[in-house]
Parts: structure tokens; sequence; C-alpha cells
């Protein structure tokens, strides 16, 4: 049914093929960008359709960056989901769900992983994934939801210029990493959902506690930049909109996703 809707972009696969709503790419430019063509086109997609590519030429991340993966190495997965009803007032009940969900996919391989807010993933002081979510809209209303995922999960070494920011499930345990992207996008795709079809988006107040416990620095003094400033401060929670508390010079401030970052 796929085959014939892929002049959509220039991508190359060997192999193509639908299994639980899985397809699997060889080589792509982003898989968000792919599956956000294919919920423009096919109407309806059904939901939870996921891509996973073994290789992205144009990985995109947040705030405008790059993610660049390692064919075979990295997985690259990209997930549509309907929320009902769900305005774009409660957009970061999305990324937390899904920061959640990633994060108890990945607590059963290593304890010590946390999400770094607003939607990264971590082991230690280094990266192990992130997660980008684009959201189509209907007014105010979230229409449809795109989730981008992407795991380290084979890597047995990275570039000098990333060698102390970030990790891979094979180097934190080289055992966890053996088997297939496919099995590791399978696994984690059938957690997301059913911790989706287990919540109403929204309302995650319940959720909100377990994210602010899993979450990284909390609690520790560290240095972050607001504009060009450099500032110390201690991380108290994040509130039920999604802004980061962060105690500066005594004081309890708020920042929006785009107003402050982490000096690592
Ligand atoms: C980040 O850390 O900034 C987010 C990275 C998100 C990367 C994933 S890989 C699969 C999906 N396709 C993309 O182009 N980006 C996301």
């Amino acid at each position: 049914m796929f085959l014939n809707i892929f002049p959509l972009q220039n991508n190359t696969f060997s192999r193509l093929y639908l299994r639980q709503n899985l397809i699997v790419l060889d080589e792509v430019t982003s898989t968000n960008d792919y599956l956000k063509q294919l919920v423009s086109n096919i109407k309806p997609l059904p939901e939870a359709t996921a891509i996973m590519a073994n290789r992205q030429v144009r990985g995109r991340g947040q705030r405008g960056n790059v993610w660049i993966d390692e064919p075979h190495a990295t997985l690259a997965l990209s997930l549509v989901l309907y929320p009902p009803e769900l305005s774009v007032r409660h957009a970061f009940n999305l990324n937390m769900f899904v920061c959640l969900a990633i994060h108890n996919w990945i607590l059963e391989l290593l304890p010590q992983v946390q999400i770094k807010w607003p939607n990264d993933i971590y082991v230690g002081d280094k990266k192990l994934g992130g997660v980008l979510i684009e959201n189509q809209l209907s007014g105010s209303l979230i229409r449809s939801t795109v989730i981008g995922i992407g795991i380290n999960i084979k890597q047995q070494s990275f570039p000098v210029t990333i060698r102390d920011k970030a990790t891979s499930l094979y180097l934190e345990r080289p055992s966890i990493a053996k088997q297939s992207l496919e099995h590791y996008a399978l696994s984690l795709v059938s957690t997301i959902m059913a911790y989706y079809e287990h919540i109403d988006l929204r309302d995650t107040s319940h959720l909100l506690d377990r994210y602010n416990r899993t979450l990284f620095r909390r609690g520790i003094p560290a240095s972050f930049e607001i504009g060009e400033a450099t500032v110390v401060g201690t991380i108290q929670g994040v509130e039920s909109n999604g802004k980061l508390n962060i105690i500066i010079d005594n004081q309890e401030c708020l920042f929006d996703l785009k107003e402050i970052s982490f000096k690592l």
C-alpha cells in the first residue's frame, strides 16, 4: 500500500515493509519530514504509524539544530498520533508523556537514565537521545503530532567534537545494544502506545511529579545561559505549563523553552 506514494521525496530504500505500522527505510532525509508528508498525503494515515530509517541524511534536532546519526547505529524513529481535543496550550504534556515513556523504556536497561528538560535523554553528563515533536494545528487544537525520537544505540565511538557529550547504549553497557534497530523501534513504540492509551493528555498533572523526579541536574547548582549571560542556579522542577523553575540568587525564576539553555 505504501509503495506507490513515495515519489514524495528523493529517498532511497532497499526494503520497505510494514509490520505493526512500522515502516523501515534504508535511507531518508529526516523521518519526521517523511512522516509529515505521509500525514498530509494520506488521510487518514493510521494512528501510531511509525517510520524508522537506518540512515538519515538531514536529521533535525530541536531549536533548528542538525541531528547527526550514525547509519545502522542510531535509532531514528518518528511516530504519528492524533490526540483528541488537545489544545496547543497543553503541548508540553506531549513532551512530558513521550519523555517519560522513553525514560521508562530505557530505565530497565540503564537505571541511571534521566530526562534533561525539555526533551533530551541523558546518562550521567552525556546525551543518549533527544526528541523533536512537531505539531500540526487546526486553530488552537493539535490535529496531529509527529514525534521524532533519536537514540544512540550501537555507536562504539563518537566524533571528537561530541565525544565528551554523547553516549550510546553500547558504550554504557555493550550487552544491552545487541538487538536490531527494528527490535528497539517496535519495543519503544509499544511502550509509548501503552502510555498514550492510558492517559488523558489534557490533564497530566499526575505525571509531573515523576517527570521532576527523573530531571537532570535537579537540586544541583549548575550554570545556565540566559541570552549572553551565564548564571548559576538550582533547578527546582518543571511547572505544569512546562516552564523550568530555577532558583537564582535566592529567587524563583521561571523559564520558557527558548529562554534558557544548560551550560554543559
Ligand atoms: C534533539 O536532540 O535536538 C532532538 C533530536 C531528534 C532526532 C530525531 S531522529 C528521528 C527524527 N527525525 C529527525 O529529523 N529528527 C528526529
